[in-house]
Parts: C-alpha cells; structure tokens; sequence
C-alpha cells in the first residue's frame, strides 16, 4: 500500500499482504486506479464483469511490475455481490488496505420512462453494494489502524440533475455518505475519500446511452482524476472535486437557489426531442 496512507506504528507486514480492491477495473477510471495503484506497489484484485478486460490489465500491470494481481469477475449490482466478493476475497488470502468502490454507472432520459428494472440495479451498484462492500471491510482496517477507502461519487452530487434524477441521487448518497463515514473513522487510522469528478473521458455516457452533454471545458483525463483522487488521499482529504472549472462551478452553484440549480442542470441535460419547459 502507498506508505501514505501506511501507519507506521503497526507491525511491518510482507508486501505480499497488501492489496487494493479495485472495482469497475475493466476499464475508464477503475483501470486508470489499477495502474496507478500498481506504480505505488500495490497488488491488485479487480472486479467487474468483464473478465477478459481484467484479464488485459492484469497482463499489462504484470507485464511491467512484479506484483500479485487478482481478477474476479462478477456482477456487483445483483444482490449478495459484496458478501460474495466478500467471501472470495478471503479465500484467496487477500486483505485489502485499499478499498476502491469506483464501479458505478448512469443513465439518460425522463425518470419515468427509463426501465424501472436498470435504474434499481444502478441503486444496488451505486448505493447498496457500494455500503455493504464498506462495512465489510471496514472492520479489518479499523482493528489494524490502517487503510483507506475511495468513494468514486461525482459532481452531479452536489445538485439535482433532471433526466439523470436517480444517478445524481445516488452520487449524493455517495459524497454524504463517505464524507460522514470520513469523520467517523479518522481517529481509527482509516481515511475515506469521496471523490468528485465531473464529465470524464470514459466509456460511462455509451453505457448510460447519454445524449451527447457539454461539460465546460471538456472531459478531464481518468489519469488525471486519479491523480487528483491519491493525492488528496495521501493529504488526508474527505472530499476532492476533480478540476478548477469543476469547482468553480459548485462554488457558483451555492449562491444561487436550488430550484434554479436544477433548472439549469435541466437545461444541460435535457435529452434531444425533449421540448423546452415553458
Ligand atoms: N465518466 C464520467 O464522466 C464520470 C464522472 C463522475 C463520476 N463518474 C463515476 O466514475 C465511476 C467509474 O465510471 P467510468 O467513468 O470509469 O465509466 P466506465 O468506463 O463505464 O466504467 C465503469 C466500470 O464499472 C464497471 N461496472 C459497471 N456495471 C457493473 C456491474 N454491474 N458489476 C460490476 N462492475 C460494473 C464496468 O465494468 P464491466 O462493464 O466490465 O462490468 C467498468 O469497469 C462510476 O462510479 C461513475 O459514476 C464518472
């Protein structure tokens, strides 16, 4: 694990011992984690369904670092996912000193028109699975004072975005969330990050069938959310909103009424063929 977030007052262990759980490694800002997290020295298990892209990753990491690198292919939205993983976590013998809840996706359109069946397993991804796989590790960090957990939440948690209503709830859960865990467990030795990227160049809006949206200034770099999110790890952050335009944008946000706020996040969201509200 990065020596950062390692408390040096508990006993040495074998390199061998840490891992970061990565998951939605498959590819966009979970991959990007892998390989940075690798560069630290870390050995990796990564999950998401997609077994042959782990498998990639798992190749290229190994490729250039001698490290152990785990792939565990598995649904995290279908109920029991975290206990499961869980559990094959243990058998492998892996105890995870990182834990990077990173897996997550969003969908695009009138709330009431989405299928009811997808926007329920964005709630178990983005949500449950996210708070289960946290309480289950979080008793192992907690008794060794040392570990740290990433919270991958977004921008669209700090206001409500129409046409993205149920994606944007989750990521307030996220950010509130992991912010109020982030003080409970500090004096344990644990840190916990939320981290707020805005629009980012991944396959997320394919996934989430996405009009096409403009961010202010583009889409930010995984890389370089990653970079954003270790370092502000490693200072002990709750929170990092990826991205000065990004936090310019909150900054501005808070001065104005909420109902504006999401008229205005409505405006950019608005799906084509969605007339103007009058
Ligand atoms: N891109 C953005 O603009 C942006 C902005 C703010 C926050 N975020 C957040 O960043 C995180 C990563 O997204 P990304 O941008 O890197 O998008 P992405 O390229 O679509 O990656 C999503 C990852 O999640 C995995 N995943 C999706 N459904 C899963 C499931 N049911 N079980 C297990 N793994 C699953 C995918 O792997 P498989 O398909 O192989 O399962 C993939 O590895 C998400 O939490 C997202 O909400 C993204």
């Amino acid at each position: 694990m990065p020596d950062q977030i390692r408390d040096n007052s508990a006993p040495a262990r074998e390199a061998q011992d840490h891992f970061a759980l990565v998951t939605g490694a498959s590819g966009g800002i979970g991959a990007c984690f892998a390989r940075a997290l690798a560069a630290r020295g870390m050995n990796l298990a990564l999950a998401a369904r997609s077994r042959s892209k782990l498998e990639g990753i798992k190749a290229e990491i190994q490729a250039k670092f001698s490290l152990r690198v785990e792939v565990i292919e598995q649904d995290l939205s279908a109920p029991g996912a975290a206990e499961r993983l869980h559990s094959e976590l243990k058998d492998r013998g892996i105890f995870v000193d990182l834990l990077v809840n990173n897996a997550g996706f969003g969908a695009h359109g009138e709330f009431w028109k989405l299928p009811i069946d997808r926007q329920a397993e964005m709630l178990r991804l983005n949500i449950v699975t996210l708070t289960e796989l946290t309480h289950l590790l979080l008793p192992a960090m907690i008794t060794k004072h040392q570990g740290g957990i990433i919270n991958v939440s977004s921008t669209a948690s700090f206001q409500p975005i129409p046409y993205s209503s149920v994606y944007a709830a989750t990521k307030a859960y996220v950010t509130s969330f992991s912010m109020g865990l982030a003080e409970e467990v500090c004096s344990y030795g644990v840190k916990v990050l939320a981290l707020c990227p805005g629009g980012t160049a991944t396959n997320f809006f394919e996934a989430g069938q996405f009009d096409k949206i403009k961010f202010p200034g583009g889409l930010q770099s995984p890389e370089a959310v990653v970079e954003a999110a270790l370092r502000a790890l490693d200072r002990g952050r709750s929170l990092v909103v990826t991205r000065f335009v990004n936090r310019m944008m909150l900054f501005v946000q808070r001065l104005a009424p909420r109902r504006l706020v999401a008229r205005q996040a409505g405006e950019m969201f608005r799906p084509r063929g969605i007339a103007n509200r009058q």
